[in-house]
């Protein structure tokens, strides 16, 4: 529901028109309805007088003229809930897509609507009316590979408590805390409303003791004392500043503790004992943990396929990771490179990247070259190693021009460092390959261990086999989803 004095405002007769004829329109098809009941007034006039700089149109009505609606921070079952309260299009005319904001961002950052793809829909989950049905509980199935985990969900506040837990779990090295509580959290992710009471949790699979209790407290103080307690304490945040260091692990991070360091400067103060990716990693710390956002992300793509395309044509270049799941921001940027030859993809590699380096783009690089030719190999690769070749590199993105000057005018970099993952699969063991690199990371754990336990199948970012290591021959992610028994899940819904 909009706020009433919203409504009010909404039904002015005046209000499309006056917005429109603020500049002139360049797409005259598309017309902008920012509809969010959290997005604010401010917000909401920012954005539109943005979207009108650039020559789209906004109603600030709804009306059946409206082609995309677009929300922020709201679930698809909002966003439904939000249309039928809203006037039945007039027969023959289609209802307007519900978007999510990254559809305007993305064709902001375009200067021209970008096509609705998929991930931009909020239209995905059935819309549920009523309390929740304790059905809808116990029929949910034990793994994440079995259930559908949109991208935003209903208890962001209760799942984030508990993947706390989890990361601290890690820091610990206990492996079996850490699965618990992210199997935990990511139940809460797939439920389709929120959850509201403690019984709400029976027949619901992962929930052991100490995750109802942490929710129960959740529920009826709004905090969770362990929660806060761990948030606050000196191991888990310089755990965290350790880990977050690219090319630190939990290993080096816990002796570095051990030892008493506990700043990056510290650590900066002894070269000698850092690798070269860690010293790259530390020297471009702030770039690095300053979250990459999709238009970057594609920037980046941009650039890699029109290297990867002129040092061998036909080669593609998927945008894979965080961002292939409809994420917004991420910590690096994923791509798969493959050839339709199989065999041509040889070699790429090294000159894509000498091509990135003449050019100035490359900060640090480290080239792995592939495994995939040692004997016995594939079946045993694990989920977090691959034989791939692959090069793991922080590139030089410049910053679109307008935003290299600070709102005082003091002159920023020109440019941001970012890490990307460059991977290349052969033609035969792509599906697999983009299957693996989607993740997210629990997904991948689930569905490895679902094909073990379930199927008596080993699966990996190489192929998925059988007992004696005879690899099923698939042409797309659908075909292993097929191979394993699986409803197919797209992209968006692996979120777990
Ligand atoms: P990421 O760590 O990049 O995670 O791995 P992400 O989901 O994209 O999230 P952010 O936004 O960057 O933090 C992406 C996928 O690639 C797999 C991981 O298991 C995950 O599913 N991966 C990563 C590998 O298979 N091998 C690797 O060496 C690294
Ligand atoms: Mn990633």
């Amino acid at each position: 529901m909009l706020p009433k004095r919203r409504r009010a405002r909404a039904r002015s007769p005046g209000g499309a028109a006056a917005s429109s004829a603020l500049s002139s329109v360049l797409f005259p098809g598309v017309a902008i309805y920012l509809a969010e009941p959290r997005m604010g007034r401010s917000r909401r006039a920012f954005l539109t007088r943005l979207a009108l700089s650039k020559g789209f149109r906004v109603l600030d009505a709804y009306s059946s003229e409206v082609t995309h609606v677009v929300m922020e921070r709201t679930s698809a079952e909002e966003a439904v809930c939000w249309q039928e309260q809203k006037a039945a299009p007039p027969p023959g005319r289609p209802r307007p897509a519900l978007l999510d904001i990254s559809w305007f961002t993305e064709s902001m950052a375009a200067g021209q609507p970008v096509p609705v793809e998929g991930r931009h829909r909020l239209e995905v989950a059935k819309p549920r009316k009523g309390p929740p049905n304790p059905a809808a509980a116990a029929a949910m199935p034990a793994y994440a590979c079995q259930r559908s985990t949109p991208l935003m969900h209903h208890n962001s506040s209760l799942s984030e408590a508990l993947e706390t837990l989890a990361e601290a779990a890690g820091f610990e090295g206990s492996e079996g805390r850490l699965l618990s509580f992210h199997r935990a959290a990511s139940v809460l992710k797939a439920l389709p409303w929120p959850v509201t009471a403690l019984s709400q949790l029976q027949g619901l699979p992962h929930f052991g003791e100490h995750s109802s209790s942490v929710i129960q407290e959740l529920l009826e103080r709004g905090v969770c004392e362990e929660v806060e307690r761990v948030r606050c304490s000196e191991r888990y945040r310089t755990m965290k500043l350790f880990t977050q260091i690219f090319g630190v692990g939990v290993k080096t991070a816990n002796q570095w503790y051990q030892e008493g360091l506990r700043t990056l400067d510290e650590l900066r103060e002894q070269p000698q004992r850092l690798t070269r990716r860690q010293q790259a990693g530390l020297q471009h710390h702030l770039d690095l943990c300053t979250p990459v956002g999709r238009p970057d992300a594609e920037a980046l793509q941009q650039l890699v396929e029109a290297t990867v395309g002129q040092a061998l044509p036909g080669a593609t270049v998927t945008l894979t990771g965080g961002f292939r799941r409809g994420k917004l921001q991420g910590h690096d940027v994923d791509f798969l490179i493959t050839h339709p030859e199989e065999g041509r993809e040889v070699g790429l590699l090294p000159s894509v990247m000498s091509q990135l380096q003449s050019q100035g783009l490359v900060l640090y690089h480290q080239h792995q070259p592939s495994h995939l030719g040692d004997p016995g190999h594939l079946a045993r690769q694990s989920h977090t190693m691959d034989a791939f070749e692959r090069s793991l590199c922080i590139l030089r993105l410049p910053k679109p021009s307008g935003a290299a000057k600070g709102a005082d005018s003091e002159p920023r970099s020109t440019w941001k460092a970012v890490r990307v993952d460059l991977v290349v699969a052969p033609w035969s063991q792509f599906p697999f390959a983009l299957l693996g690199w989607t993740g997210s990371k629990l997904f991948e754990r689930e569905l490895r261990r679902f094909s073990r336990k379930e199927k008596g199948l080993c699966l990996n970012s190489h192929g998925l086999f059988d007992p004696e290591q005879a690899c099923f021959p698939v042409a797309s992610e659908e075909d292993i989803f097929r191979h394993l028994g699986l409803e197919y899940l797209p992209p968006e819904q692996r979120n777990a």
